[in-house]
């Protein structure tokens, strides 16, 4: 296979069960929410359904159960024109996420049970290393086991193909240096920054010093997302604040951090220069926050276009 501008993802679907409510009930109390929604998520899943209708040429590797969510997944691809490289487990479940979205930020709180996609193993990754090689990106999350993420990072760095780290959720064990040196781009959010380097990040100039930490911990690049702040841009070489692009009124937050993840992944793929794939991933996520949903909020090429040149 020819290196080409794809990209690889490793990562998790889930079935999104999305409840808006005024507030977030307290333990042993039910409370009245104002609408419900099921549609689809995981943060790979929908970091591919972003970079495929920004125009990426984009492969899922995962793992479905055999059910209807698997059913939602496949379609939801298909439609964004995301390539599937999942296999089927019967014996497992497909994932599910709930989701709680306060109704007056849209921001949101998330437990996510990843089921068949939570026994994704080296051997997956050892079963696609010709795509995975042959891609000129690949990113990865650690919504499935850290095993099959360090495997893949490690196998794209072997094979010069650029890597991004996207440490959502937030690791429950420090990550080791050697799997952050096999990381070109680590592309964590503030609170994620503030878990793996034990530095406070609210400001920019906070996420700089943290930043400067995620170097000496050994990765190349580290892109700080900062919700309404946009994104800071960090390496040896430049540091530079790229402000959030606004498309409108912030509906829901749901898929934002992954929506910058598939635009980052599209413009390093392209071969822009990194400034410039921040942007398109800032707008990428500036539209998908305007609307309700994760994979059903991400913008298509043209609307991105758009956006950046009334920028
Ligand atoms: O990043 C948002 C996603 O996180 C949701 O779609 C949910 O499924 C969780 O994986």
């Amino acid at each position: 296979m020819s290196k080409n501008q794809s990209i690889t993802i490793l990562g998790v679907f889930v079935a999104d069960t999305t409840y808006r409510a005024d507030r977030s009930p307290r333990m042993g109390e039910t409370i009245l929410g104002n609408s419900f929604a099921l549609g689809p998520g995981g943060k790979g899943s929908n970091q591919a359904v972003a970079a495929a209708r920004i125009g990426g040429d984009v492969t899922i590797v995962t793992r479905l159960g055999d059910d209807a969510f698997a059913d939602m997944a496949e379609r939801t691809w298909q439609e964004a024109g995301v390539k599937s490289a999942a296999r089927r487990d019967p014996a497992n479940y497909t994932g599910a996420a709930y989701i709680f979205v306060e109704e007056s930020s849209g921001d949101n709180a998330i437990i996510i049970c990843p089921g068949a996609a939570g026994d994704i193993s080296v051997a997956d990754i050892e079963t696609n290393a010709g795509l995975l090689r042959a891609s000129k990106v690949f990113v990865t999350q650690l919504e499935q086991p850290l095993a099959a993420a360090e495997r893949g990072l490690l196998m794209a760095k072997e094979a010069g193909v650029t890597t991004i780290l996207n440490p959502a959720p937030a690791p429950k064990q420090p990550l080791n240096k050697s799997t952050l040196k096999l990381c070109d781009y680590i592309t964590p959010n503030e609170t994620e920054t503030q878990e793996i380097t034990g530095l406070p990040v609210v400001t920019v100039e906070e996420a700089r010093t943290a930043a400067n930490r995620l170097l000496e911990m050994g990765v190349g690049t580290a892109v700080i997302t900062l919700g309404g702040q946009g994104a800071l841009l960090h390496s040896r070489k430049v540091s530079v604040h790229v402000p959030a692009i606004s498309a409108g009124k912030v509906v829901e937050t749901t898929g934002a951090g992954d929506a910058f993840n598939g635009g980052l992944a599209v413009g390093l793929a392209r071969g822009l220069d990194p400034i410039d794939a921040v942007k398109l991933g800032c707008a990428t996520a500036g539209i998908s926050v305007t609307r309700p949903g994760a994979a059903a909020s991400m913008p298509g090429q043209f609307e991105v276009e758009a956006l950046l040149v009334s920028v």
